[in-house]
């Protein structure tokens, strides 16, 4: 492995799981299996073992994007997964694209997006935000993603850059719509969330007005199926509202 690369160890421990993403490096890694030395690493390999001072013996993977929205440090309400996987589906995201963000929030959203795509730009209004989403990303490994602090609804307008995709996760996110035609590749695509039918309706409404086609909204639902010894049947934990996904297309 080499400097700065992400690391996900993982161990049992009492027949429990237990996990903890780091970078490698030349410090030690303090948790309460004991501490382990980060330098060791340098001489593994993804699927090699490393051993704490205590003895505990950790499997050394590299972290996938699950992994970093399980274990990122968060600001505020990330986009689920679930959701995650329909903006991808649905703009049909791929390597060659440029995606711009906002806002950034913990950048569950922007490290998803940046594992798949070229590139991604993100902004976030709040600087402290902005500074934990720097350290996810860097975590995750990823070196495609900028966030950048200011307020999208000012920003987009000074933007001299075109890209592919706009996902836009922001209370405002209405008033940014009018602006994002001229940041889009001729068929890019617009997706927004908000938790609100309201909201949506606005956010419909300016994107009808801005010109855009195929506007469409849709919620996705997930639901868990579980296994017992009594039977198999869909679990009957709530089936929560996450947010209403609008996409649109130039
Ligand atoms: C729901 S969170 C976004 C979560 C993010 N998509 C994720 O998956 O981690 C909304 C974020 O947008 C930021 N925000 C709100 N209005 C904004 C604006 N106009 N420009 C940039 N960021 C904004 C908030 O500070 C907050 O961090």
């Amino acid at each position: 492995m080499r400097l700065e690369e992400a690391v996900l160890l993982r161990t049992t421990n009492k027949g429990k799981l237990r996990e903890f993403i780091t970078t490698v490096s030349e410090e030690k890694f303090h948790s309460d299996f004991g501490i382990i030395d980060l330098g060791e690493l340098l001489q593994k390999e993804i699927g090699d073992t490393i051993t704490s001072h205590m003895g505990q013996v950790f499997v050394i993977q590299k972290p996938r994007m699950p992994d970093m929205f399980k274990y990122a440090r968060r600001t505020g309400a990330p986009m689920m997964p679930k959701d995650i996987g329909s903006v991808i589906a649905y703009t049909g995201l791929n390597k060659q694209d440029s995606v711009l963000d906002a806002g950034t929030g913990s950048g569950i959203l922007a490290m998803y997006l940046g594992s798949i795509a070229k590139r991604v730009v993100s902004y976030e209004v709040k600087d402290d935000f902005a500074t934990v989403a720097r350290r996810n990303i860097e975590r995750a490994g990823l070196d495609n993603v900028e966030v950048r602090c200011g307020n999208i609804v000012n920003e987009i307008s000074a933007l001299d850059e075109k890209f592919d995709v706009v996902t836009l996760d922001t209370i405002d996110a209405m008033d940014v719509i009018r602006n994002v035609k001229k940041v889009l590749h001729a068929g890019g695509f617009v997706v927004t969330y908000s938790p609100f039918f309201e909201q949506t309706k606005e956010i419909r409404d300016r994107m009808a007005e801005a010109g855009f086609v195929d506007v469409t909204t849709i919620e996705c639902i997930e639901r868990e199926i579980s296994f017992s010894d009594r039977g198999t049947r869909p679990s009957t934990a709530r089936v929560g509202h996450t947010g209403f996904i609008t996409i649109a297309r130039t």
